[in-house]
C-alpha cells in the first residue's frame, strides 16, 4: 500500500475560515448505506428497496482517505471520525483504521448504531481505534423500533456497548436524538442507566438535516426541557467544555463524576465554534452539516493532483467558509436544498 508523504503542511498551513474559525476535526463517511431506517434519518419511504445508494466504485477507497488524511492533517486536524450511515457495514474497516492509527497525535474514533460492535469490537480495538460513540435512542425494544425502523433488539446494542468497554474503545459516548412525542419518556431510564455504566449520554435535539425527515419546530424537545427532566430526579449541575467549541454542553450528576451532555443545535446553536469539515462516502467535501453544495475531492485525486495542489484546494475552500446555518435558521433558510445526515455523515 503506497503512504503519500506529505511535505511538512502542518507549519506552513493554520487556515482560519472567514469567521476566524481553524479546521481541527474532520469527519469522513465510509459508506452511505444503514442496515437502520431511523426515522430522523432515513425515512423508509424515502430510503427503500429501490433507493440507489452509492456504487462501490463511487467509494474513496482506503487509500485515497488515507490520502486525504494525512493532508488535512497538514492543515492542523487533531480529531478523525468515521461516520456512514453505518460505518461498520464498510467491509475491512479495520484496515482503513490501521491506515488512520498509523498517522501521528490523533483522536481517531467512529460513530456506530452498535448493532455490530459486539462482533468488530476487539478487532477495532487491535487496529489502533481510540474510542466509540454509538448511537441509542431507547432502552425499550418499543420505542426502540419507532425510532429505528427495524426490529433490533435493544439488547445487542447493550452487549455491543459492553463489549467495547471490555476491549478498552474509551470514554463511551452513547448519541440519543430525542424527538417530542415518540421516545421522551426515555430520557430518565437512558439517563439512570447509562448513569450507572459511567458511560456519557448525551442528548440530541432533533435537527433539520436533510429533506426527508420532515422535521418541525414541535418535534423538538428543547435542551432545557432535557435537563430539567433529568435534574427532577437527579440534581445536575453545568461542567465546562473539554475543548473549545465542544459540541455537547456538559452537565455532571450531583454527588458523583458522571456526566451527560445536551447538543442544543436548534435552540443553542454553535456554529460561532465550528471546526468541523466533513467528507461524504464519495470524496465531497463539505464545510457545513447543512451545506448545498460539495467540493469533488474525488476527482481531483482521480485526475492526479499532487499533495502540495490538494492541500492547496482545501485550504482555499476552508478560507472561503461562511457557514452557520443552525445560527441562522429561519424561514429563510427552510426551502433551501441540503445533503442528506446519511449521506454527509453525523
Ligand atoms: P466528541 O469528539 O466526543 O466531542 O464528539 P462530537 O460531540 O463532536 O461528535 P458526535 O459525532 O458525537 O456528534 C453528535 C451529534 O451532534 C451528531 O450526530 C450531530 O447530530 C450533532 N453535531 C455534530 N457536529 C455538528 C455540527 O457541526 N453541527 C450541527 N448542527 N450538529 C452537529
Ligand atoms: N437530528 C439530530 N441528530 C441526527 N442524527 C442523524 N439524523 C439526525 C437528526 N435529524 C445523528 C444521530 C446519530 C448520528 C449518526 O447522527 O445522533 O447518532
Ligand atoms: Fe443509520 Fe445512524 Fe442514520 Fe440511524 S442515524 S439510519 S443508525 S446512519
Ligand atoms: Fe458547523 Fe454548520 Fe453545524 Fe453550524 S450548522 S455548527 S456551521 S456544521
Amino acid at each position: 500500500m503506497a503512504t503519500t508523504l506529505v511535505p511538512d503542511l502542518k507549519q506552513s498551513s493554520g487556515v482560519t475560515d472567514t469567521l476566524g474559525r481553524p479546521l481541527r476535526d474532520l469527519r469522513i463517511s465510509v459508506a452511505d448505506r444503514c442496515n437502520f431506517r431511523c426515522i430522523y434519518c432515513m425515512p423508509k419511504e424515502i430510503f427503500g428497496s429501490d433507493y440507489q445508494f452509492l456504487d462501490r466504485k463511487e467509494l474513496l477507497t482506503f487509500e485515497e482517505i488515507e490520502r486525504l488524511a494525512r493532508v488535512f492533517v497538514g492543515h492542523g486536524i487533531e480529531k478523525i471520525r468515521l461516520t456512514g450511515g453505518e460505518p461498520l457495514v464498510r467491509r475491512n474497516l479495520e484496515n482503513l483504521i490501521e491506515m488512520l492509527a498509523g498517522i501521528p497525535g490523533l483522536d481517531l474514533t467512529l460513530t456506530t448504531n452498535g448493532s455490530m460492535l459486539a462482533r468488530k469490537a476487539q478487532a477495532l480495538k487491535d487496529a489502533g481505534l481510540r474510542r466509540v460513540t454509538v448511537s441509542l435512542d431507547s432502552l425499550d425494544n418499543e420505542i426502540f423500533k419507532a425510532m429505528n425502523d427495524v426490529a433490533f433488539p435493544v439488547e445487542k446494542v447493550l452487549a455491543g456497548i459492553d463489549e467495547a468497554a471490555r476491549v478498552g474503545l474509551a470514554p463511551i459516548k452513547i448519541n440519543m436524538v430525542v424527538k417530542r412525542g415518540v421516545n421522551e419518556q426515555s430520557i430518565l431510564p437512558m439517563a439512570r442507566y447509562f448513569r450507572e455504566q459511567g458511560h456519557i449520554l448525551r442528548f440530541i435535539e432533533y435537527m433539520d438535516v436533510g429533506h426527508s425527515n420532515g422535521w418541525k419546530l414541535d418535534d423538538v424537545v428543547p435542551a432545557a426541557e432535557i435537563v430539567e427532566i433529568i435534574s427532577a430526579d437527579m440534581p445536575l449541575e453545568q461542567i465546562p467544555p473539554n475543548y473549545p467549541g465542544e459540541v455537547a454542553n456538559r452537565w455532571r450528576y450531583k454527588g458523583d463524576d458522571n456526566e451527560v451532555g445536551i447538543i442544543a443545535s436548534v435552540t443553542k446553536p454553535f456554529c460561532g465554534g465550528c471546526t468541523r469539515a466533513r467528507i461524504s462516502a464519495e470524496g465531497k467535501l463539505y464545510t457545513c452539516l447543512f451545506a448545498v453544495k460539495g467540493q469533488d475531492l474525488r476527482q481531483l485525486i482521480r485526475d492526479g493532483i499532487s499533495d502540495e495542489d490538494l492541500s492547496a484546494a482545501i485550504g482555499t475552500t476552508w478560507a472561503n467558509r461562511k457557514d452557520r446555518y443552525s445560527e441562522i435558521r429561519s424561514s429563510l433558510t427552510e426551502g433551501m436544498p441540503k445533503v442528506e445526515m446519511s449521506y454527509i455523515g453525523g
